[in-house]
């Protein structure tokens, strides 16, 4: 250690003592000037000589400073006019930091070489200066997501080698100019592919100049915006046009017929608009893959014939658009079509799928039609919406007479062949199973063909194209892990993006903004169908471990050491000696500002730092932020320990996070140890926690947000949502392999002590997720197996000879599992009425009768559909696992294998995830009891706790 800072202070040395700075001076002292101005620039800026010495983020080519790449680095101030000395400049970068704030500055002509300006997700104000008109060389010119007010400088339609322009996500005003005689304009832009203005409040009609055929525009994107008039009918003139946003603006008339003629469009939106007229004919657009003309003010129209003659349509959207007529049978065998969506039209007769449909339709939303015959074929997964249909009149109960929760596509890049690891606070699990610090933003994508987010392989397709884009321009990345695809309130897609770094635990800034670079100037290209993006990122707070601090102390000591300079190397050791005191007492420092629990426990035989992996800490003050002050509205549960709320994280991820009251909160150790015994739990089937908060005399605990409320609820009809005797099955399976994980994965190995189906919840999908570890005991090595403790647990799934012997296995776990398998085939409690679900079973069963002759046990709902064979040898296992002698009951991972083949012999495939929940919603229903309100959670008492964890 101490040497090798030895070296790092002669290395230094000798670069500031080389004779001559390379540098050109007025280079060199627009960057000093710009250093002095900015908080957080790299460390090594220091030396007046930035290229000869290396400047991170600077790139010379001799002696001059032709980019500045400082993406995602915090850096804040403002941009000042001393950046105008850097007259060689071809590129800057300055995306993602969300602290540079203020103006541009006015005159910009001096920057003449610029290439690319990339100014993404900054937080700069003001007009943008009209002299950006005199950057001729231009292309790239990317200031979205910024505060950005003012008109769009007409002199920006000097860039005649303007490629990519992007204002979006800004408050810019006024109207899209265009030339007139000597003032230029936009539509000068011949070669711009992109005009990317949307969210902003641009004003006045399109005008009709803008379009010609010498255009090259692809993607066209003014949503959002407040533009009035008509579709100019030049528009067709641009062939070249593949997405073509005008949606959410107050555009009247009727379309042009010649819109017809855009043959390249994939994806044409138009809704929210007062459009007239007859609906427009797209049969010309063969290539159109999503179009959305809802709420406008067509005339009312037959179903057009183009409904079944797109070839590559997949998403249809025209709700509220007068339309009516059959839905011709034919356009449900387009093969790509995935989501018709025509609610609240005049779609009336048989809704009549046939049998050739496209295998990947996902949804048909018809509600508030007049559809009256429709019907459903076994074996459907397609969600169907008639609520509000003359077929649904009589108070239907099928499935396609409710609306539905929208249904997200919970996703994350799966692991590659490995168990996620457990890391330490702050870092995270790469799909390569390493733990790092990841670069992290939100990937936003403009106009996606598709609708049907719940593809997976569409956002493998995305991780392979990342992957390959880093891996060509050589960035440190080790892989990127895509979540949470979910569809905003202006239909763009977006989802969560982590980059991690390859062979360390964390980026440096060149890594950093390099990457930062190639997906805020799009060297990055989506694969089809995705349309264009945009990226945002989080603050990156991990550079390079400890040496954050402000770069001055450092320099000082080399500028101290170089006016020294020839003096004996003792004194320079000992300037080094001086130095790592000082680093070392500093990262002291700063390893104990970020260890939340550091001013915790000053006993420190508590155990020391505690290993909380995996878990975020949370301030009181964030938790309160995403609960919206703990609201009402967001109460989903309440129990002797204190209430449940549901929060949303910054970057929309729903939690579940649990106060506990006060008077029933735990000891900061016991809290300490629940947290660090969640924290090492990672399986899809296992609800997982996200993080923490211990503060002010508060507890929470943050958990994944699980909607779909626990088995209980839906066993017992509270919920709405539609039990078959397949979706059982893969409850049971998933519930069992998240037991199994517990008992045979996790490290240490956790004992549940309560399951029941309170404590399996439901996502989206209807995956079963293991809940509740309130009552959990790791498993302690020497002593594995047998855990002698107070019998807890509750009655009805309680293993009667634990209770007798007070001997706790895993086993215990097992029959509480075997009652909870009755309880799917019985939709019983399993104390009703004084019978012991488990007995009458068990007395009931006569082996030699159809379905054992237990179709009285039965819940009606299952009764009908079920396979006998499956049902037998679930009752089977059922009782297996009941068995009253604990060695007798198989372990979990028997009753894993024998799922998955009762699943088989019912013809399900039991390593697919089941659809979407949504198609056998019976209608949602609200403030049900959430299953977070459950009791137990914050119930570790010190008598309680593992041997292991126990203090001394
Ligand atoms: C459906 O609506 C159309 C147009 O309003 C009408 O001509 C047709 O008769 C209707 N068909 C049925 C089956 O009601
Ligand atoms: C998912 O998307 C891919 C790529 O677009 C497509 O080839 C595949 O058929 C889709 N699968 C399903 C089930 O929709």
């Amino acid at each position: 250690m101490m040497w090798r800072i030895h070296l790092h202070l002669l290395v230094a040395l000798v670069q500031v003592l080389r004779i001559g700075a390379l540098t050109n001076p007025d280079d060199s002292a627009a960057l000093n000037a710009l250093r002095d101005q900015w908080n957080n620039v790299p460390p090594n800026w220091s030396g007046a000589d930035s290229c000869g010495d290396g400047w991170e983020g600077i790139t010379c080519t001799e002696d001059r400073v032709v980019s500045i790449t400082l993406a995602s680095i915090n850096l804040s101030g403002g941009l000042t006019s001393d950046i105008l000395g850097l007259s060689e400049l071809q590129i800057l970068d300055l995306s993602y930091n969300k602290e540079l704030t203020g103006p541009l500055p006015s005159s910009l002509e001096n920057l003449k070489n610029l290439t690319s300006l990339m100014l993404v997700g900054c937080g700069f104000s003001g007009p943008i200066p009209p002299s950006i008109g005199s950057l001729q060389k231009l292309v790239y010119l990317s200031l979205n997501s910024n505060n950005f007010i003012g008109d769009i400088p007409p002199t920006i339609g000097y860039l005649s080698r303007l490629l990519w322009l992007d204002i979006a996500d800004n408050m810019i005003t006024g109207t899209i100019p265009v030339s007139n005689g000597s003032t230029p304009g936009l539509d000068m832009l011949v070669h711009t592919k992109h005009f990317h203005f949307g969210n902003n409040k641009l004003s006045g009609e399109i005008p009709p100049q803008l379009f010609s055929s010498n255009s090259s525009l692809i993607h066209l994107l003014l949503e959002n915006n407040r533009l009035t008039g008509s579709i100019p009918s030049t528009l067709a003139l641009t062939t070249s046009l593949e997405v073509v946003r005008l949606d959410r603006n107050s555009l009247g008339g009727s379309v042009p017929d010649n819109l017809n003629n855009l043959a390249n469009v994939q994806t044409l939106f138009l809704s929210n608009n007062q459009l007239t007229g007859p609906l427009p004919d797209l049969s010309g657009m063969v290539v159109l893959n999503a179009v959305d003309l809802s709420n406008n003010s067509f005339d009312a129209t037959d179903i057009p014939p183009w409904f079944s003659s797109l070839p590559s349509l997949m998403t249809l959207i025209m709700d509220n658009t007068r339309i009516q007529g059959q839905i011709p049978i034919s356009m449900f065998s387009i093969p790509q079509l995935q989501t018709i969506s025509l609610k609240n039209n005049r779609v009336n007769g048989t809704l009549n799928i046939g049998s050739n449909y496209s295998s990947q339709l996902q949804l048909i939303d018809l509600r508030n039609n007049f559809v009256d015959a429709f019907t459903l074929r076994p074996g459907y997964s397609i969600q169907i919406i008639l609520l509000g249909n003359p077929v649904c009149d009589e108070g239907g109960t099928e499935t396609y007479c409710t609306t539905t929760r929208q249904p997200s596509a919970p996703y994350s890049t799966p692991t590659e062949n490995c168990l996620p690891y457990s890391c330490s606070w702050a870092q995270i699990s790469s799909p390569k199973c390493k733990c790092a610090y990841p670069y992290s933003g939100e990937m936003v994508f403009r106009g996606p063909s598709f609708y049907g987010f719940g593809n997976t392989s569409l956002y493998e397709l995305l991780y392979k194209k990342l992957m390959l884009t880093f891996g060509t321009e050589g960035l440190p990345v080790d892989s990127v892990s895509l979540s949470n695809p979910t569809k905003t309130i202006d239909d763009y897609l977006m989802l969560n993006l982590q980059v991690f770094p390859s062979n360390q635990e964390y980026f440096n800034r060149t890594g950093i903004s390099r990457i930062g670079f190639a997906l805020s100037n799009q060297t990055f290209k989506p694969p089809h169908g995705f349309g264009p993006f945009y990226f945002t990122a989080n603050k990156y707070e991990y550079f390079a471990g400890l040496t954050t601090g402000s770069h001055n102390s450092s320099s000082n000591i080399i500028i101290i050491a170089a006016a020294v300079g020839g003096s004996v190397l003792f004194f320079l050791l000992l300037l080094a000696g001086i130095y790592a005191f000082f680093q070392k007492s500093r990262a002291e420092k700063a390893a104990k500002k970020s260890d939340p629990f550091a001013s915790w426990d000053p006993n420190t035989d508590s155990g020391g730092v505690p290993q909380i992996k995996g878990a975020k800490y949370f301030s009181f003050e964030e938790l309160k932020k995403c609960t919206n002050n703990f609201s009402e509205t967001n109460d989903i549960g309440t129990g002797g320990y204190g209430k449940v709320y549901r929060g949303t994280l910054p970057h929309g991820q729903l939690v579940a996070v649990k106060r506990a009251r006060q008077g029933s909160m735990q000891g900061g150790l016991e809290f300490k140890t629940e947290i660090e015994l969640l924290s090492r739990v990672h399986h899809k089937n296992v609800v997982s926690l996200v993080g923490f908060c211990f503060e002010q005399g508060e507890q929470l605990l943050v958990y994944e947000y699980i909607s779909n409320g626990s088995l209980k609820e839906s066993l017992s009809g509270k919920t709405g949502i539609r039990l078959d005797w397949m979706r059982r099955l893969r409850i049971a399976l998933g519930a069992a392999r998240g037991l199994q994980y517990l008992h045979d994965l996790a490290n240490p190995p956790i004992i549940h002590r309560d399951i029941k189906s309170n404590n399996i919840l439901l996502d989206e999908r209807m995956n079963a997720k293991v809940a509740d570890f309130g009552l959990s005991k790791p498993m302690s090595d020497p002593e594995k197996g047998h855990v002698s403790t107070q019998v807890k647990g509750t009655m009805g799934y309680l293993d009667p000879e634990y209770y007798m012997t007070q001997q706790l296995t895993e086993k215990s776990d097992v029959y509480s599992f075997g009652v909870l398998l009755l309880e799917l085939v019985t939709a019983r409690t399993p104390i009703e009425k004084g019978k012991y679900i488990v007995r009458e079973v068990k007395q009931g069963k006569d082996k030699t009768k159809d379905m054992y002759n237990l179709h009285g046990l039965l819940d009606p709902i299952i009764a009908l559909s079920m396979p006998p064979r499956s049902l037998e040898m679930f009752v089977d296992l059922a009782l297996r696992c009941v068995h009253e002698a604990g060695d007798s009951r198989p372990p979990m991972s028997e009753v894993v294998k024998e799922m998955e083949h009762v699943m088989e012999i019912s013809g399900l495939n039991p390593n697919i995830e089941s659809t979407s929940s949504s198609t056998s919603y019976e209608g949602t229903s609200r403030g049900y009891d959430h299953p977070y309100s459950n009791e137990s959670l914050f119930s570790f008492s010190a008598g309680n706790l593992p041997s292991k964890l126990e203090p001394k």
